[in-house]
């Protein structure tokens, strides 16, 4: 997708010193150098801001850029621009390290700028041209994240039922259609015991207990939804870690709003949005006192 200009950079031309190293950074060749000065011609710019961020004088502006995304409201950035190489690498390791999937909450509430400021490490990340189509819908109560467990467990009640019965299995599996059976293999008994355990005494084996939620979604139009959504994601894991949160990628609960937009609706989300992770959040019940393991990952070199 290109969007066509509505970003595009606004320079102070008393500011700009012709030195040009905004048209060597700019990925969509939106940019060049006449008489002495950066000729800006709209139509292509991504308004990345790679021009704003490499301008030695502070002469560009991208118009779209909106002061929300840089006023955080617990976290206390520095502000100061990192270099490659220029922070401990050993450090960052630790933190990515030390977090964990947090399967223990306590009861207390998550603040909403705490919340905010998760979502606003997070869209520090990466996305296809530039496209930010993320979404960010916050279920910031425990009742709330309790309704939503809700409709995921009616969700799976209605899928438990149907993976029930042989007959139905065998004739998906006919139609080649092999998803049921592999979910009455891999999934069907732990669901039953889940679902009858919140049935039972509200035991939520769901989201753990999580005081608070957020579907982190796309709108439509963007070139790679899914990676940006997941990549904005990685870093909202980290920055909850660094808060003080626990948190939890929950899985269960993407699938059934993809395959039921009634459960996509009791999350608040609109029809058009895909949704892309769900994630658990709250104060951790449980300290961890080191890192999980990993196994080695198939690492392949091709050398010419
Ligand atoms: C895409 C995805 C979906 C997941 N879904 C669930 C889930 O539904 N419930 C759950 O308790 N954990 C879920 N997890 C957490 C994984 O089990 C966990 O990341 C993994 O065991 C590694 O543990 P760690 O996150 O503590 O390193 C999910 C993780 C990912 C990446």
């Amino acid at each position: 997708m290109v969007r066509m200009g509505s970003d595009s950079p606004i320079l102070d031309a008393a500011a700009c010193v012709g030195c040009g190293e905004c048209v060597t950074v700019c990925p969509s060749g939106v940019l060049s150098l006449g008489d002495g000065l950066v000729v800006v011609a709209g139509a292509g710019c991504i308004g990345c801001g790679q021009c704003r961020a490499v301008c030695p004088q502070c002469a560009l502006t991208i118009p779209g850029d909106d002061p929300w995304a840089q006023a955080y409201d617990v976290i206390e950035p520095s502000g100061e621009q990192i270099a490659p190489g220029g922070c401990q690498a050993g450090r960052l390791v630790d933190i990515m390290r030390s977090r964990r999937s947090c399967r223990r909450y306590l009861e207390r509430p998550v603040p909403g700028p705490v919340i905010e400021d998760v979502i606003r490490a997070g869209i520090t990340a990466p996305s296809g041209t530039n496209s930010q189509a993320w979404t960010f819908t916050v279920l910031a109560t425990r009742a709330a994240v309790m309704s939503l467990g809700q409709a995921v467990a009616g969700f799976f009640g209605r899928v438990n039922r149907l993976a029930a019965n042989r007959l139905v299995r065998k004739g998906y599996a006919l139609l080649g259609r092999r998803e049921l059976e592999d979910y009455y293999r891999e999934h069907y008994a732990s669901v039953a015991e889940a679902l009858a355990a919140w049935e039972r005494d509200r035991t939520d084996r769901l989201f753990h207990g999580a005081t608070a939620v957020v579907v982190v979604g796309s709108r439509p139009g963007a070139s790679c939804p899914a990676e940006d959504a997941l990549l904005a994601t990685g870093n909202m894991l980290l920055a909850a870690h660094c808060l003080g949160l626990g948190s939890c990628l929950i899985g269960y609960a993407v699938e059934a709003m993809r395959h039921d937009k009634r459960v996509k609706a009791a999350a608040g989300l609109p029809r058009e949005e895909t949704v892309h992770a769900v994630l658990a959040l709250g104060w951790p019940a449980v300290a961890y006192a080191r890192p999980a393991g990993r196994r080695r990952p198939l690492v392949r070199y091709k050398t010419a």
